[in-house]
């Protein structure tokens, strides 16, 4: 298929938290959300939470490190959401078609996310300040 392929869905929405055991509460047992458990993805210094809604899910990321990414975020603007995430097809490809389009890139080539995930971002200066990042899993998971 030439065609260029819309994303599929919104994988999930990264929230920065400064600490996993204090936000866990609020979203499993006041919001209710299915909590999927915590990981450690040492490629971004960060230790994330999944909690589930419908096929999408909200990501809680916690800093390992002061390097961190989420770390710096947390400095200049606290807590909030950070980035939102959209599951491709085939990253590779999108990543080439975007950088393009004169779109920017943050990671020119995917690296390994949470859930073994290919993943991405997208420079912020290029899509009106928003945080984007591409993931793709495998076909048999939604994630
Ligand atoms: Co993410």
């Amino acid at each position: 298929m030439n065609q260029r392929q819309a994303p599929r869905q919104i994988s999930h929405i990264g929230i920065a938290v400064r600490s996993l055991d204090e936000a866990i509460p609020l979203y499993r047992d006041i919001l209710g959300l299915a909590w999927e458990g915590t990981e450690t993805v040492e490629s971004e210094q960060v230790r994330v939470a999944f909690f589930r809604i419908g096929e999408t899910r909200i990501e809680l990321l916690e800093p390992l490190s002061p390097e961190s990414a989420i770390a710096k975020h947390l400095e200049k603007r606290g807590e909030g959401i950070h980035h939102i995430a959209l599951e491709v097809s085939d990253i590779e490809r999108r990543l080439s078609e975007l950088a393009e389009q004169g779109v920017r890139l943050i990671h020119e080539r995917p690296k390994q996310g949470a859930h073994n995930a290919k993943v991405a971002f997208l420079h912020p200066k290029s899509t009106g300040g928003v945080l984007f990042e591409l993931c793709e899993h495998g076909t048999d998971s939604s994630k």
